[in-house]
Formats: structure tokens, sequence, C-alpha cells
């Protein structure tokens, strides 16, 4: 599909091809591209890195000035695309480009973006968010800004992911599906059950990926999942809850840690806190995704989150703050930041700063 790159851009474009570390020299991707692209106008700019910062972004969007970028072509994971989604809309500001991460207002005017995807996670190839980080202020938030046109998902370019960056977005998919899941019942039949399916593909492929990375037919099932879960198909007609994501994105923000990993943590903590709040969709979630059909509601409550746990640790991802050194300072650090921006999370707008504590407490 990487060759047919050629067919779906104009001719006469000026194209900004953008990489990240360089994950893409060594899987073929990079020369697929290159001969793609053969005889068109190309720039590159690599070094997008993950979790993509302001700092390297405003380099990017500088090169492309200069250049009279007209088209852009992001070719990575999720940080690549992002951060491409940050550009595209930066070529057309003159501004600093991240007054259009702070401002929060609906972005205009971008330049047209396509992508090659190479790693299942965010769903970015098929949204119009980003998620910027500012290395200066340890900050980083959410925007939303232009759709790609199309995106190319080959899934033979997954074989080479590391197995840790693997089980990090196997754990992100099945969250993005939770944050627009695991709200209230009775909300959307058609979609509680397409939200059951992405979640049951995810536990059924993990540990056969594990096995054989190398399947096609099981990281093509990974692949369409992630795409799934976040291209606001499964959003349609049900209340989102997202709090998970962003205390999520604090700690990564001030500790490095990966954000899928940071959800496996989150997640199941998020559910022991918020369980009264969500009784209801965890017994409907307990029976239709893990089967559990005994018990006292409280058990099969307390079982279904059990699960969710036991899977993320399946994954080889550890599901405690503390197992991966974060301090309690740190924990201190992200209810302070909340409080300050006085935060209302979750579906129900209730995930105040002091819930985040007790999230991060129980997640510890
Ligand atoms: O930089 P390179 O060398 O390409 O290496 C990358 C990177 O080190 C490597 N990699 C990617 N594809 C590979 C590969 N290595 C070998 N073979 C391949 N085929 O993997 C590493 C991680 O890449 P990254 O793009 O950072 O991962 P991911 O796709 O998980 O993206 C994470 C970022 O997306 C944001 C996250 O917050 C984070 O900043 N999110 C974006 C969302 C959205 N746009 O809707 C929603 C998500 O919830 C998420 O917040
Ligand atoms: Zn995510």
């Amino acid at each position: 599909m990487i060759a047919t790159l050629c067919k779906e851009i104009p001719a006469d474009k000026r194209i900004m091809v953008t990489f990240g570390g360089g994950s893409v020299k060594n899987n073929g991707v990079y020369d697929q591209v290159k001969e793609a692209l053969k005889g068109y106008f190309t720039v590159e700019f690599w070094g997008i890195e993950p979790n993509p910062s302001i700092e390297t972004l405003r380099k990017a969007i500088a090169l492309g000035k200069e250049n009279k970028i007209d088209f852009l072509l992001a070719v990575g994971g999720g940080s690549v695309i992002d951060g491409t989604k940050l550009i595209s809309a930066g070529l057309l500001y003159d501004g600093d480009a991240w007054d259009l991460v702070v401002s929060q207002k609906p972005i205009e005017h971008t330049i047209p973006l396509a992508t090659v995807l190479t790693l299942p996670a965010t769903g970015s190839e098929m949204n119009n968010g980003a998620v910027i980080s500012r290395h200066e202020t340890k900050e980083k938030y959410p925007f939303f800004s232009n759709f790609p046109l199309f995106s190319i998902l080959d899934p033979e370019v997954t074989f080479t992911l590391p197995p840790y960056q693997v089980a990090c977005g196997l754990a992100d998919t099945f969250v993005h599906v939770m944050e627009q899941y695991l709200t209230l019942p009775g909300q959307n039949r058609l979609m509680d059950r397409w939200a059951e399916g992405i979640l049951q593909t995810i536990i059924e492929v993990a540990p056969k990926i594990k096995e054989n990375q190398h399947d096609y037919q099981l990281m093509a099932d990974f692949m369409l999942s992630a795409t799934m879960a976040l291209n606001g198909f499964i959003a349609m007609g049900v209340p989102q809850d997202w709090a998970t994501h962003m205390i999520g994105h604090e700690l990564t923000a001030l500790h490095g840690l990966t954000h899928g990993h940071t959800l496996a943590i989150i997640l199941p903590a998020t559910l022991r806190v918020m369980k009264d709040a969500k009784g209801d969709k965890l017994v409907q979630y307990g029976e239709r995704v893990w089967g559990i059909v005994s018990g006292t509601r409280e058990e099969r409550i307390d079982q279904a989150i059990v699960c969710t746990e036991k899977f993320f640790r399946s994954l080889g991802l550890k599901t405690r703050l503390h197992e991966e050194s974060v301090s309690k300072d740190t924990i201190a650090e992200i209810e302070k930041r909340l409080r300050e921006r006085n935060v209302h999370l979750g579906e129900n707008g209730d995930v105040t700063a002091d819930t985040v504590h007790l999230i991060l407490e129980s997640a510890f």
C-alpha cells in the first residue's frame, strides 16, 4: 500500500515528510516511502520524539515555512502523527505554535496531512486529536486539529516493534475503549457491543502476539482494533470519561513513563475509586467481556476490576506506581496541578483533584 502514495498525493505538492528517531530505516518503511515519492519535491524532518515536544516542532515549522511546504506526510507512530498535526496548523500561523495548543480554540487553517502508521495504539491516524508536550515546563496537553486525509496501515511494519511498545499499544487501545464504554449503562446498545467486541479482540490477540509478533493476521486485527478504538466510531451517542488519560498525561509529563503504561496503572485505580458510580456498567463489562456471572454484585464488580489489572500484567506491564519508582512527591505534584486547573473529570464531571488523589493512592 505504501507504493500507492503517489496515486494519493497530487504531483505538484511540496511535501515535508516527518519521522521519529529512525526506526523506519531499520524496517524498510523509509525505503518504501522514498521510492513511492520519487519525482516529488520533498523535504525530510527527523527527530519527532515520543511525546512530541513543542521545542522540536518549532524547528519543523520553521523548516516547512522556509520550503513553502503545502503537504505533510507523517511516517511513524502516534507521536510523529500528533506532532505533524501541530506542524500542519503551525505552518499557517504567525505566532508561536504553543499558543495553538494552550488556547484550545478549534483550529481553522491547516496544511493537508496524510500518514503511514507504524505503531497501532493512538488512533491518531484516523482522528483529529494530538497531544503535545513542553519540556521546559513539563506540561502535556491534548489539542484538536485536522484529520489526516488518508492513512496507510500495513500490518507488516509492526513486526519490528519492541515488545514493550506492543504492550503499551495494546493497553492504550484497551483503555481508549474503556474511556468511552465504562461509564453508564443503557446509553447505546450497539456502541456497547462494538466496544465489547474491540475489548474481546484485544484480550484474544494479546497472548498470541506475545508468542508470535510476526503473524500478519494477528497484527492486522490489533492494528484495526486500535484505529476503531479512537476514530470517533464507538463514541457515537455515549458519554465519555477520559479521567485516566488526563492523569496519565501528567505522569508522562512529570515522570517520563510511556503513555500506554501510565494507563495500565491508572485505569484499575480509577475503576476501584469510582466503582459506585460505574457499578452497573462494571457488572455488564464483567459479564460480557470476562464471563463473570456468579457472586454478589459487589463481588462481580471487584472481580471485573481484578481481571482488568491482571490483563495489563499479562502484557508484561507493571500496574502500580511504586513498581515504576513513581514517588509520593509526584503524586502530590499531580494533585496540586489538577487542583490549580480546577478539574472536573469523568463522565459525570465529579473526578476532582481530591478524587485524583484517591486514585493515585489506590494506584500506588
Ligand atoms: O521514533 P522512532 O525511531 O520511529 O521509534 C518509535 C518510538 O521510539 C518506536 N516505533 C514506532 N513504530 C515502530 C517503532 N519501532 C520499531 N518498529 C516500528 N514499526 O516506538 C516508540 C514509540 O512511538 P510513539 O509514536 O511515541 O508511540 P505511540 O504511537 O504510542 O504514541 C504515543 C503518543 O501519542 C499520544 C500519547 O500521549 C503520546 O504522546 N496519544 C495520542 C492520541 C491521539 N492523537 O488521539 C491519543 C492517545 O491517547 C495518546 O494520548
Ligand atoms: Zn491513549
